[in-house]
């Protein structure tokens, strides 16, 4: 991961869909065209290149959301939506196979609730007063499997490809030991197709890993995706040449069916050479179900091959077929999810990125492991505080137990795709670890970090020159109201710093003068021509001459908006006088200079603790003068204090007949009034036009004084 990305803001800001049932027809309509798009993405990533982009619980959610909003607009329900379908279609490279019985998927319960209803929904459907038997399975974490056998014999292995379809892999299935070329008994069906998972077990896939490592060969992400890239071999020696392993625990075509329950079907397979999952349990009550789930959940990490949830069946099979299907899974069986997913691995280091706005987050780097059938070699850390053991609120987490390097950490990855530290091993933390100490200054560009009061998050106080934050502090520089450049926003940035042609604010400045150096011309670029060219550069030289003002704000100083960058500017007036100032504020708090930044009204500690950060920087002091060495910083006309409105607080209501909104508010921040659009108990005065309404009686209520326009200009002389 680069260091310039923290994920996890992307993901934090990326929008909540709306709730569905506040969608329109047309919305609705819109979003299941989307939702169809996003899916198929995800199934052509998962299932034929063996490298899904997001989490399981992600793909679910967006599969409920489809289910979702059909249930809620039946009529837009078609027979091409995903919730019709399972899967991809299958890569060409295979010959396909048409399954003789479809190959259908499983619905999902996330809770013991979901559980819970899924037993009352089966006994509602066969009017059954006693729970039904269910059998629990471990839900393997691989690729499912079609092996048909006539007379005993295999003759086709398919996947699942779409479920109706899947890719003929007999050939290499023939390699795989747990799966019998003939069957064992005496009673076998003529016709019989056992399926069941192919997977890898951690131990091997890791080995596998590590010698396609050292011949540059393809390293894989997961167990699952190294077992499905095995299987789908051309060459079948290679399939041989891995670990593949297979469970049998369900069946498709049967001539007879030589047991009448689930698990009677399970000592069968068993018994005709099958290797069946050990852990299946036959269950009474819907609380021997969800002690099995919690009991294999608690022994995940042991098992020695991953699994991400557990499957309830129906156990007496003429229920599973009066049960039958709805859409593309089964009433007659369930997969219970896995929440967060958990392993325990060693922290050898931790890393600091440096995300856009500057924040730097510590990211532990530990040992491969995998959780949840992904491998995680990194994982957040939070902040300065949470490898502390403090919370956000202050209040001790873990026990108040830190996180050292060297430690062997507990590592979760929940629906969310980034995961993260959440305990440590107290009894294996080697004797020689230290307390981890956050450092004071920047990874990237090596300013000085700091934490604000009241803040958890560290920042690079380096906004103008850090290459972690200069893209974005460079969209802000040339924004509307900083250096509103007519041609040059935030496209122009990504482009030409992504071309090394700009990449502080005050190479915008040296652009032109670079260009005519230059042998390749801004002129060549795609989507510039002479003419573009000339105008970027004569809007660019028209901002040469910038209020102080707009300055300020453009400098993109944490907590600087607009509002409080004028209001610095009208204080010091000029850009020497507001550089003096500023250093000279950085000699401490009780500084004269210090106390008049933060006696200026509207500006307080937090500003002004900002402003004097950023000029305590080095490097931002450099690049500042950098920049003003190009341009012209136009004076601010200071707020007088030597007037008998300054200080004070005014409300301007009604219709104003001599003299605008705009005017009358410059006119009484030019004599060092504050503006304001409401009535407090700190209103000086408020200046009613006709029809004054609310604020007016307002201000009567808080004996406020009023004046007329008249008095107003007479006040003001
Ligand atoms: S039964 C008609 N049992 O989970 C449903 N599936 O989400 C037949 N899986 O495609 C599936 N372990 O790849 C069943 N013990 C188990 C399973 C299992 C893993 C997979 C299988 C299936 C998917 C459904």
């Amino acid at each position: 991961m680069s260091a310039k990305k923290v994920t996890a803001k992307a993901a934090a800001k990326k929008k909540a869909p709306a709730a569905v049932e506040h969608l329109t027809h047309a919305q609705a309509k819109a979003e299941l065209v989307r939702l169809a798009l996003e899916i198929s993405l995800h199934d052509k990533r998962y299932y034929q290149d063996d490298a899904p982009k997001i989490s399981d619980a992600e793909y679910d959610a967006l599969r409920r959301r489809v289910g979702d909003i059909e249930a809620r607009f039946p009529d837009l329900l078609t027979a091409e939506s995903p919730s019709q379908r399972v899967g991809a279609q299958p890569l060409g490279r295979f010959a396909k196979v048409r399954h003789a019985v479809p190959m259908l998927s499983l619905g999902n319960a996330f809770s013991d609730e979901d559980v819970a209803d899924f037993i009352e929904r089966i006994q509602r459907f066969l009017k059954l007063d006693e729970i039904p038997a269910i059998v629990a399975e471990p839900k393997i974490d691989g690729l499912s499997l079609s092996l048909r056998y006539q007379n005993g014999e295999l003759v086709t292995a398919a996947t699942r490809g779409d479920g109706f379809e899947g890719e003929d892999v007999t050939a290499n299935v023939r390699t795989i030991k747990d799966i019998p070329n003939t069957l064992k008994g005496k009673a076998i069906p003529a016709v019989c197709e056992i399926r069941g998972e192919v997977y890898m077990r951690t131990a091997d896939f890791l080995e596998l890993n590590k010698k396609q490592a050292e011949a540059e060969d393809t390293v894989f992400a997961n167990p699952r995706n190294s077992a499905a890239g095995s299987l789908r071999q051309k060459d079948p020696s290679i399939t041989a040449s891995r670990p593949l392993k297979f469970f049998a625990y369900t069946w498709g075509e049967m001539s007879e069916t030589p047991a009448d329950t689930q698990f009677g079907m399970i000592k069968w397979m068993a018994k005709a050479g099958f290797v069946t999952n050990p852990r299946t349990t036959l269950c009474k009550s819907v609380d021997e179900a969800l002690t099995f789930y919690r009991g294999i959940g608690a022994e995940r990490d042991t098992l020695g091959y991953d699994i991400d949830g557990v499957v309830y069946k129906v156990d007496r099979l003429d229920w599973q077929n009066r049960l039958g299907f709805v859409s593309r899974s089964p009433r007659w069986a369930i997969a219970h999810k896995f929440a967060a997913e958990q392993a325990t691995t060693v922290m050898n280091g931790i890393d600091i990125q440096v995300g856009r706005t500057g924040a730097l987050t510590p990211v532990a780097r530990l040992a491969p492991v995998t959780v949840g059938g992904v491998v995680v070699s990194n994982a957040t850390l939070h902040n300065e505080d949470y490898i502390k053991g403090i919370g956000n609120d202050g209040e001790p987490i873990r026990d108040g137990v830190d996180i050292r390097v060297g430690d062997t950490v507990v590592v979760q990855r929940a629906g969310d795709v980034i995961p993260q530290v959440v305990s440590v091993v107290l009894d294996k933390r080697p004797k020689d670890a230290k307390p981890y100490k956050f450092p004071d200054t920047c990874p990237v560009c090596g300013s000085h970090a700091v934490r604000e009061e009241g803040e958890v998050v560290k920042r690079c106080t380096g906004a103008l020159i850090c290459p972690a934050q200069a893209v974005e502090k460079l969209k802000h520089f040339v924004s509307r109201n900083a250096f509103d450049i007519e041609g040059f926003g935030d496209k122009q940035v990504q482009e030409f710093y992504a071309d090394d042609l700009v990449k502080s604010a005050v190479d915008i400045f040296t652009l032109e003068k670079r260009d005519a150096r230059s042998s390749s011309k801004l002129m060549q670029r795609e989507g510039y021509g002479e003419v573009s060219v000339r105008n970027l550069f004569s809007a660019i030289n028209e901002r040469r001459r910038i209020e102080l003002n707009r300055l300020i704000y453009g400098l993109g100083i944490r907590h600087v908006g607009e509002g409080n960058a004028k209001l610095l500017a009208r204080h010091y007036g000029t850009v020497e006088a507001f550089e003096r100032a500023m250093r000279a504020a950085g000699k401490g708090h009780d500084s004269e200079a210090y106390e008049d930044l933060n006696d200026i009204e509207g500006v307080g500690e937090v500003v002004a603790d900002a402003v004097v950060e950023f000029f305590a920087e080095p490097r931002n002091l450099k690049a500042f003068h950098d920049l003003l060495g190009e341009i012209e910083v136009l004076p601010v006309e200071q707020a007088r204090k030597d007037t008998p409105v300054a200080g004070k607080t005014v409300v301007f209501t009604g219709s104003l007949t001599k003299f605008t909104r705009d005017e009358a508010k410059a006119a009484a921040e030019r004599l060092g009034a504050k503006v304001s659009g409401s009535v407090s108990k700190k209103t000086d005065y408020v200046v009613a036009g006709e029809d004054a309404g609310s604020k007016l009686t307002k201000a009567k209520e808080l004996g406020v004084a009023v004046l007329s326009e008249d008095e107003w200009l007479k006040l003001i002389g």
